[in-house]
């Protein structure tokens, strides 16, 4: 590095404290995956059996690659793209396809992000009197997917907060929104955990998830099943895969634990998870409403729990998707981040003083446009003002079959390119360059060790590095191209 980029580095930005770099990357862990797909998964997949192997893999799998990220990122002091930079020019494409998945994950991100608004602004409206969002029942979902003005107004709304977060910095930005929210997103998520549990009915909800059941495991494939579920949700839901770990790392002091902090991240993600299913699946139960609904279940299904809710339900139906609105704006630019600092990492490495402003504005705006097919499609529902992306290409579904995932929408397009694919080849090039390439011994020991800290689960991640996360990791890609390509019967 010449002396000029020398003298930029502090243009980068740093963490306040540990604290505050906690609380940002457990922000980014936190988002929609945690209090939708968690849930809904678990809804899906048998309740118990899938916790107790989401438990396992996030041990050998989810704190492993979290401390590679971290480590990666802290020793180079460089975003997903410069971190592999630094260990090899060769590399640096394992980087790259990182921005490219925050990108496409960001495009429909957003858009979520925006629809929570809308639910939230709704029940708040509902509260202060202004009757007519929750008598509009279950569908309303249909009415909004189909309200474009409505759809835009709350995207254009989402990302302006994100680019108004992100251009403060690391410190006055994202570390403050994140210090205030996150411990405000906890505090509201146990009121609503508790309200659930006077309802009448929710014990069959904690039976659901507590209760020792392993029939969805029945047979290889029944296990085969929960196991690569469970993988795919792991690993989303703590911000892995994609460099957006690396990125935070990058920003941490010297001083601090790495190992330590790549355990409280995910086991606060854990938590976090579970309490959002003990919030979602007894409200279910106690409201009559399936927990299996899938993807349904954040929009459709909690609705119709607030509506049947009566004389509070406006209230905590309010609160709901105001933590889950938390939830996804910590999220979502965490994600901004990974795209900005690849900008502002290649300034500096040219000597040139990064204008972060001006870099926030421009990559958010590039992924707002890519993102509207999702917020104009309808989610593919049909008669959109924009067609799905298998309406343009004319694709019709085969008798009895639906069309595959990865087609039938813009948003599953965008999810199958990030989620699907870039993630968990991510996760899986990221373990086998650090454990056979690398090596864990120069490439994460020394960072653990930094400032006395003792390192004393070596042995530990250097077999998870080498063995486990490789073999768990290309099971989930496989599962995921599965899911995503292969039309399935209607
Ligand atoms: N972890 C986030 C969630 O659970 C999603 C995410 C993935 C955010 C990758 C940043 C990076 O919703």
């Amino acid at each position: 590095m010449d002396q000029k980029s020398q003298h930029l580095e502090h243009e980068r930005g740093s963490w306040g404290s540990n604290f505050g770099f906690l609380m940002a990357a457990v922000g980014s862990a936190v988002g929609l995956g945690n209090i939708w797909g968690f849930p809904y998964k678990m809804g899906m997949t048998g309740g118990f059996a899938f916790l107790i192997v989401y438990l396992i893999l996030v041990v050998v799998v989810g704190c492993v690659v979290m401390l590679g990220e971290l480590a990666l990122g802290r020793k180079t002091g460089r975003g997903a793209v410069g971190a592999y930079m630094q260990f090899s020019k060769k590399h640096k494409w394992v980087g790259f396809l990182g921005v490219i998945a925050g990108f496409c994950l960001l495009a429909f991100y957003n858009v979520l992000g925006g629809m929570v608004m809308r639910y939230m602004f709704g029940f708040f409206f509902e509260v202060v009197g202004i009757d007519g969002f929750a008598g509009q029942g279950t569908g309303f979902f249909g009415f909004l997917l189909y309200d474009y003005g409505g759809m835009l107004f709350f995207h254009v709304l989402f990302v302006i907060i994100n680019i108004l977060i992100v251009m403060g910095g690391v410190e006055s930005g994202i570390e403050k929104f994140s210090s205030v929210a996150m411990p405000a997103l906890f505090f509201i998520l146990l009121f609503v955990v508790v309200y659930i549990a006077f309802q009448d009915g929710a014990a069959e909800g904690y039976a659901f998830m507590f209760k020792p059941d392993f029939s969805a495991m029945s047979g290889f494939s029944g296990f085969l099943n929960v196991l690569k579920t469970a993988a795919g949700q792991m690993f989303f839901s703590l911000s892995l895969g994609m460099g957006c770990m690396i990125t935070y790392g990058s920003y941490l002091d010297k001083k601090e634990d790495l190992q330590k902090n790549a355990i409280i991240i995910p086991a606060c993600d854990t938590l976090i998870a579970i309490m959002a299913g003990m919030a979602v699946l007894p409200a279910c139960a106690a409201y009559d409403v399936p927990y299996a609904s899938g993807p349904g279940l954040l929009f459709t299904s909690m609705q119709q729990v607030f509506t049947n809710m009566g004389e509070f339900g406006a209230f905590v139906g309010f609160l709901f998707y105001f933590l889950v609105f938390i939830a996804a704006v910590t999220s979502s630019i965490s994600l901004l981040e990974v795209v900005c600092t690849y900008r502002i990492d290649r300034a500096i490495d040219k000597g040139v003083k990064p204008n972060r402003q001006k870099i926030t504005c421009i990559a958010a705006g590039l992924i707002f446009v890519v993102g509207l097919p999702v917020a104009l499609d309808a989610l593919g529902s049909g008669g959109a003002i924009f067609p799905a992306p298998f309406e343009i290409i004319g694709y019709q579904a085969a008798e009895g079959y639906k069309v595959p995932m990865a087609i039938d929408c813009w948003l599953d397009f965008f999810d199958t390119i990030s989620e699907g694919v870039l993630m968990p080849f991510g996760a899986l090039a990221m373990s086998v360059l650090i454990g056979w390439v690398y090596k864990t011994k120069k490439a994460v020991v020394p960072e653990c060790e930094q400032a006395g800290h003792k390192f004393w689960g070596y042995g530990f991640f250097n077999v998870c590095f080498k063995f486990i996360v490789p073999a768990i990791m290309i099971l989930v890609l496989v599962a995921q191209v599965i899911d995503f390509f292969v039309p399935k019967p209607l």
